[in-house]
């Protein structure tokens, strides 16, 4: 993989995140720390370049987040956008002040100087429309320091150093309204920073298999594959370092959708030769669930059975040193802590399992985006339909089915959900929606069919649009299609008579039912 790296300070900016993946979308490796990084750890790092974030603070603040000013005698070229130009400023004697007028949305950037950030732009008009949100302004600048551009409310909206390679933006270039933002972002990594695109999956993938066998040696290693794009892709780029080490388990609990971790699973049969212990629990899992209609007891119990489990396949295996798990960036990213805004802790995907039996683990996939595992595994040859598949609960669809879980609600729900999933897809809407899928409810209505009065289940109909699941908002689809599905599944499915449409956001009700 290439060396070059672009080191991100946090400050705890909203957009802290888009910053990285705005600069590895132009094929440059970026990682984010926060702002408390010691000096000779970041000089550790050997960054090809340095950005400072924005802030919900002040540069005034009692408690404002300070960098170390040590970074600016690293010979590395620092981007400081808008708290982190406002830094950069006063760290290099410059003043900043409460704006007379605060620029939050759209304004109008005047480019006065077309080289640097802006280099390349000169054709266009000299007007750029961007993306402000501050409260304070650059007010003199540093020494040294010149001015680039301007807007309305900002006297340096851009500035730059005479000499060293020091630039700071008060507006956000990494976000979609600031049209030229990709551009900026880009005069920075190149023009600046000498950067080469070259990160790509396929360096990925090398680098990653290289760390892998270096890590485990001759060491095994186990993974719990779940059906879902991240422990697939996990688990195949492992098996793709160290081939016959890895052995996957796939605890099949009852409770999955019909037909969705086939896919998968047929892949690495089939296409691979990875060896996946394909353990079947669903008997387990009905009988520990027989009578509990407490969501939360029905989580605890899955969890726990989850785990007893695999701890006993995984025994069977033999010596085990590691556990592979699908871990995101946005999962390990030390968010800055402050006001009351706490860390972000790395997640366990198999909670408390590496404790428990006493492994380390690997997280091959910590440094990628949702997006970029999606790019990875079509890289490595996963099918299209396990790498666009929706989330899907761990607890899978008994939280999904309201009161008692036995093997004929099970199947009522099946049958329901698997017509939801083929009208989306046929449709078009499947992959244009976060979540979509069919909720047993506790209740009976009455309805008639033929000539005969029934007194049958209700299904409730959930789909949604969200970014991150954190918020949702119920998805607007066409009538015509809303029809189509509800018409199938009381057609199709006995002992249904009735469908609803969830029409609740996310807060205040969650995107699962319990
Ligand atoms: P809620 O219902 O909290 O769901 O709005 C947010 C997202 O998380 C998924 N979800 C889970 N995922 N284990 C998981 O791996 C779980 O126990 C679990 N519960 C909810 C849900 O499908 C949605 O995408």
């Amino acid at each position: 993989m290439s060396t070059q790296k672009i080191v991100i300070l946090d400050f705890g900016s909203q957009t802290t995140l888009l910053i990285a993946r705005r600069i590895r979308e132009q094929k440059v490796y970026s990682e984010i720390h926060p702002y408390t990084l010691p000096l000779d750890k970041l000089a550790a790092m050997q960054p090809t370049g340095i950005v400072l974030s924005g802030s919900p603070a002040s540069v005034y603040d009692d408690d404002a987040p300070i960098s170390d000013p040590g970074i600016y005698g690293l010979g590395v070229p620092v981007l400081g956008i808008c708290y982190g130009a406002q830094l950069m400023t006063i760290q290099l004697g410059g003043k900043v002040e409460r704006a007379e007028k605060r620029e939050f949305g759209e304004a109008q950037l005047h480019v006065e100087y077309a080289g640097g950030l802006f280099a390349g732009l000169e054709t266009a008009p000299t007007h750029h429309r961007v993306w402000m949100s501050h409260g304070d302004r650059i007010e003199a600048l540093a020494p040294g320091f010149a001015v680039s551009a301007t807007s309305a409310h900002s006297p340096y909206a851009a500035i730059r150093h005479a000499e060293q390679p020091f630039v700071g933006v008060q507006f956000h270039p990494e976000v979609a309204h600031t049209l030229i933002g990709a551009e900026v972002l880009g005069n920075f990594i190149f023009g600046l920073c000498g950067c080469r695109p070259d990160w790509t999956m396929h360096s990925f993938i090398d680098a990653t298999v290289a760390e892998v066998q270096a890590k485990v040696g001759a060491d095994r290693v186990i993974c719990a594959l779940s059906g879902g794009v991240d422990s697939s892709v996990t688990a195949a780029l492992v098996h793709r370092a160290i081939g016959d080490q890895l052995t996957c388990i796939y605890v099949n609990t009852g409770l999955m959708r019909a037909g969705e971790s086939e896919s998968v699973l047929r892949f690495f049969r089939e296409t691979t030769r990875l060896k996946v212990i394909d353990v079947d629990g669903s008997g387990y899992f009905l009988a520990a669930l027989a009578g509990v209609k407490d969501p939360e007891e029905k989580r605890k119990r899955i969890g726990n059975g989850f785990i007893e489990i695999f701890e006993a396949e995984a025994r069977k295996v033999g010596q085990v040193r590691y556990l592979a798990q699908g871990t995101l960036y946005p999962d390990v990213i030390e968010s800055v802590a402050f006001r009351g805004k706490a860390p972000i802790k790395s997640h366990h995907n198999v909670g408390g399992l590496p404790e428990r039996m006493q492994l380390d683990l690997i997280e091959p996939l910590r440094e990628l985006f949702k997006d970029e595992v999606r790019e990875l595994g079509l890289e490595l040859g996963l099918p299209e339909e396990a790498i666009y598949r929706q989330p899907f609960p761990g607890p899978g669809l008994a939280v999904r089915i309201m009161g008692d879980i036995t093997a004929e609600r099970l199947a009522t729900l099946r049958q329901a959900d698997v017509i939801v999933l083929e009208e989306m897809k046929d449709a078009g809407w499947y992959r244009k929606v976060w979540q979509s899928f069919a909720v047993l409810l506790p209740i009976q209505t009455v309805g008639v069919m033929g000539d005969g009065r029934t007194y049958e289940h209700v299904i409730a109909l959930r789909c949604v649009d969200s970014k991150d699941a954190m918020t949702a908002d119920w998805t607007r689809l066409p009538y015509e299609l809303l029809g189509r599905i509800s018409n199938r599944i009381i057609n199709e499915v006995r002992g249904v008579n009735r469908v609803v449409y969830d029409i609740s956001s996310k807060p205040p009700s969650t995107i699962e039912w319990e």
